[in-house]
C-alpha cells in the first residue's frame, strides 16, 4: 500500500489521511515537549505506550456511552480515528491542586480541591494557549452555548469514570486535558472526545506514595519517565508484564 498522505505533524503525533473519507490515522511519536515546546526531548517507547493507553481508555469510555473519535488501533504506533472539526479549546479538569493552578493561586500541590474545577485554554501555540472563560468562548464563537453544555457534561462523566478506574489500580487522577471535536453525520452534529488520553496529558500519582507517573517526570527532570508510562500501562492491564520496570506494582485491595 502506498504511504498515506501526511496532513499534520504536531508535537506528539502525526495525522495521516485515513483509508476512507472521514477517517484519519493518528501516529504516536516518542517526542516530548513541555512549556509549549520550550523543552524538547525523546521518551523512548512513549508513542507505543500512549497509543495503547489512549486506545484502552477511549474504549472504556465508549463502553459507558461517551462518544469518541477512536475507531481501532492499527499497529504499535497508529490508530484509526474519525476526522472531526477540532474545537480550539483545551478542557482541563482538576481534582487536586497541581501545576499552573497550584502556582497561580498559591495552593500547595496535592491539596484536594473542594470540588472538581474545569478550566478552558484557547488552543493557540503562538499565544501560548491562554486561559479563557465561557464568555470568551461563546463571544468569539469557538463553541456555542450548546456545544459547551455538551462538552461539560461529557467532561464530568469522563472525570467520574476515569477517577474510579484509576482508584481501582492505586492511582489518583489529579488532573487531565481533553479535546473535543464536531462530528457531522448528514445534518446532525455530535460533540465527541478527540485527541488522546495518556500520561502526556493526565497527572497520575501513585495513591500511596504520590509518586508521579506522568509527563511531569519529564517536565521536572525526575528521570524514569518511560518506566512511569509503562507502570500506568501495566496497572491498566495492557502490558503482559512490567517489562524493564522495577517500580512497585499495585497491591490487592481488600
Ligand atoms: N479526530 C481528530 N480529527 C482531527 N484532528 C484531531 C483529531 N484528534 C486530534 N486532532 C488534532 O491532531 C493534533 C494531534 O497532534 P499533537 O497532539 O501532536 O498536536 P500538538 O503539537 O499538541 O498541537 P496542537 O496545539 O494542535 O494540539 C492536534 O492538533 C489535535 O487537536
Ligand atoms: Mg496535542
Amino acid at each position: 500500500m502506498a504511504r498515506r498522505r501526511q496532513l499534520y505533524e504536531g508535537k506528539a503525533k502525526i495525522l495521516f489521511e485515513g483509508p476512507e473519507p472521514g477517517t484519519l490515522v493518528q501516529y504516536f511519536k516518542d517526542d516530548a515537549t513541555a512549556g509549549n515546546g520550550a523543552k524538547k526531548g525523546i521518551i523512548t517507547g512513549k508513542g507505543v505506550l500512549n497509543n495503547r493507553i489512549s486506545e484502552h481508555l477511549m474504549m472504556r469510555l465508549h463502553d459507558i456511552g461517551i462518544p469518541t473519535h477512536f475507531i481501532r488501533r492499527l499497529n504499535m504506533r497508529e490508530q484509526l480515528i474519525r476526522e472531526v472539526e477540532i474545537i480550539p479549546l483545551e478542557v482541563v479538569v482538576r481534582n487536586v491542586a497541581a501545576g499552573s493552578l497550584a502556582k497561580r493561586l498559591g495552593i500547595p500541590e496535592g491539596t484536594r480541591l473542594p470540588r472538581t474545577i474545569i478550566e478552558y485554554y484557547y488552543k493557540n501555540d503562538s499565544l501560548n494557549d491562554p486561559m479563557v472563560s465561557e464568555e470568551h468562548i461563546t463571544a468569539f464563537d469557538w463553541a456555542s452555548v450548546h456545544d459547551l453544555d455538551d462538552m461539560v457534561a461529557l467532561t464530568m462523566r469522563t472525570n467520574d469514570f476515569l477517577t474510579g478506574l484509576f482508584v481501582g489500580i492505586g492511582i489518583t487522577l489529579v488532573d487531565f486535558k481533553l479535546e473535543f471535536g464536531r462530528l457531522w453525520e448528514g445534518d446532525e452534529m455530535r460533540i465527541v472526545l478527540a485527541d488522546e488520553i495518556s500520561p502526556d496529558n493526565c497527572r497520575l500519582w501513585d495513591a500511596k506514595t504520590s509518586e508521579k507517573l506522568d509527563k511531569d517526570r519529564f517536565r521536572r527532570d525526575l528521570g524514569r519517565v518511560e518506566e512511569a508510562y509503562q507502570e500506568v500501562a501495566w496497572r491498566l492491564g495492557i502490558l503482559p508484564e512490567a517489562t524493564n520496570s522495577d517500580m512497585k506494582g499495585p497491591e490487592v485491595m481488600q
